[in-house]
């Protein structure tokens, strides 16, 4: 099987890449490097002795999207291109709806032009919204908060009518919870540009030194410990969730939505605890005020991936600390 990775030299994208070669897969990715770097590629290719050709190129673009279409004729597309900071996208919503936008829509256009049926979105565990009732369904009713997540949604929206409207088609929409960790190798992770807006990456600065102490937002929440409560996922679980995706996708049409996640929730301060004991390292921390428009709790009901894609989760919370630590020691200013 050919696969085209759309935003493929991205944290979850480089991942996925690294699975789907090791299972005998082809692939190439389309990435513009807005938020990448080409060295991602070079070392899943250091680490699986594989080919991952990158074509810098924007997939918002039609005829960028189709000579890639020309040249590689893929049977099915993972569709991770997209920006994806919360806080940019109130500031720059605009950036955020054309960027995520049209991207969906460009390669709705463009595949069936060279029969590809199959699409694997990254959708988020943000189209639930304000939702109360945990764990988190599929079916839950959905709304978002900000204009990323709006992107998201809309994007469901689109993929979910353009498969009525042709039978043949096969889109699967993955909705992450919160992905953490690196390959265990230490080669790959994740490389925020700047000060870090998540919880794992700014932990990991700390641990180094690079950054003073840690702010916990807020524990004042309706949860064991007053923090904040994810659903972290290892970054390699939710890579081999998508060959689980598309191996669903190959034998099925219409769209199927499936939850990503463990179904476990943690608190901020049970994130810090595990870190530090996995590590060996301390993490200072101050509580602060609540983050603007954070949720209490959010955690995913895992059971439909599990029953349809024959995928869980494998690895624990002290592999995600370990393996981000990893990665964070091997790599202190990224690639
Ligand atoms: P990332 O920023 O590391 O990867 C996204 C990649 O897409 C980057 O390499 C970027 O350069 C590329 N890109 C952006 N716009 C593009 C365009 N128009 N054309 C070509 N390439 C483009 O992010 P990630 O964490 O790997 O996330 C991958 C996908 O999963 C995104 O769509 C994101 O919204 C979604 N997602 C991420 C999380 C998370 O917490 N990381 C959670 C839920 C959903
Ligand atoms: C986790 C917990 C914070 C940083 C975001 C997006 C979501 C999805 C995943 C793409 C929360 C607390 C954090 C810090 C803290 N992305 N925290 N101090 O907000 O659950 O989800 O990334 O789709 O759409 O919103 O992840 O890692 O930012 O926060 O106390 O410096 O850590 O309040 O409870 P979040 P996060």
């Amino acid at each position: 099987m050919r696969v085209l990775l759309t935003g493929g030299a991205g944290y979850i994208g480089s991942h996925t890449a690294l699975v789907l070669l090791e299972n005998g897969l082809d692939i190439v990715v389309l990435d513009n490097l807005d938020n990448s770097n080409p060295e991602s590629l070079r070392r899943v290719e250091e680490l699986t002795g594989r080919q991952a050709p990158l074509i810098v190129g924007d997939c918002t673009d039609e005829k960028t999207v189709a000579s890639v279409f020309e040249q590689f004729r893929p049977d099915a597309v993972i569709h991770f291109a997209g920006l994806k900071a919360v806080g940019e996208s109130v500031q720059k919503p605009l950036n955020y709806y054309q960027n995520n936008l049209d991207a969906t829509m460009t390669l709705c256009r463009v595949m069936p032009k060279y029969d590809c049926r199959v699409l694997v979105f990254s959708s988020s565990a943000t189209v639930y919204g304000t939702n109360q009732k945990m764990p988190l369904r599929e079916d839950f009713p959905t709304g978002c908060t900000n204009p990323y997540g709006w992107t998201k949604w809309i994007s469901e929206r689109i993929l979910t009518d353009v498969a009525a409207a042709d039978p043949t088609r096969s889109f699967v929409l993955l909705r992450y919870f919160n992905p953490i960790g690196a390959h265990e190798s230490g080669r790959i992770g994740e490389d925020p540009s700047g000060i870090p807006n998540n919880l794992m990456p700014f932990i990991c600065q700390v641990a180094s030194g690079k950054l003073d102490h840690l702010r916990v937002f807020g524990n004042d929440y309706p949860t064991r410990d007053g923090t904040g409560e994810r659903d972290y996922i290892h970054v390699m679980d939710l890579a081999e969730g998508h060959l689980a995706a598309l191996n669903y996708a190959k034998h099925h049409s219409g769209v199927e939505i499936f939850n990503l996640g463990t179904g476990t929730p943690y608190s901020v301060l049970d994130i810090v605890s595990s870190f530090e004991k996995a590590n060996g390292v301390k993490i200072p921390y101050e509580i602060t005020p609540r983050r603007p428009g954070d949720i209490a709790v959010c955690y995913a009901d895992a059971t439909r991936a599990r029953d349809l894609l024959h995928w869980t989760a494998q690895r624990d919370l002290t592999a995600m600390c370990k393996d981000a630590w990893n990665w964070q020691k091997q790599n202190p200013n990224g690639y």
